[in-house]
């Protein structure tokens, strides 16, 4: 009985997700954790949108490489303790959301 209602747990959740896309659920939680921990900072630090500093001129991270770093030290710096993950997937939706690298 257990093992049937696991299976038919499995079988919609894989449904879902196949629905879903797993791109989408990524893309969610990297801009989810960006909103949470990120973005409010960045807005005082520019006295408005906050996301500005990744679209101006002179922004600091100049490749894929720089931009997971920059995401890795801003982490440290608001003590969220992120792991390689959460960076692999904040890195990935900054980059799909802004540099394009
Ligand atoms: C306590 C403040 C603070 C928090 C919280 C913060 N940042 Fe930052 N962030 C900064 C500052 C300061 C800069 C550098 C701005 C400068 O030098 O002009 C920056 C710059 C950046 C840049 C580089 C922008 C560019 O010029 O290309 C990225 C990417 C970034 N932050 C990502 C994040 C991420 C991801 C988080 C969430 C974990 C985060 N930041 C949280 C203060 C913060």
């Amino acid at each position: 009985m257990t093992s049937y209602i696991m299976h038919t747990t499995m079988k919609y959740m894989t449904l879902i997700i196949i629905l879903i896309g797993p791109q989408t659920i990524l893309a969610n939680d990297g801009k989810e954790l960006h909103e949470m921990h990120c973005i409010e900072c960045h807005s005082r630090m520019t006295g408005g949108d906050g996301h500005v500093v990744y679209t101006r001129d002179d922004r600091i991270a100049k490749n894929m490489r720089e931009l997971q770093a920059r995401v890795a030290h801003c982490s440290n710096g608001s003590s969220t303790t992120w792991s390689e993950s959460e960076i692999n997937k904040v890195t990935e939706y900054l980059n799909n959301q802004y540099y394009h690298y």
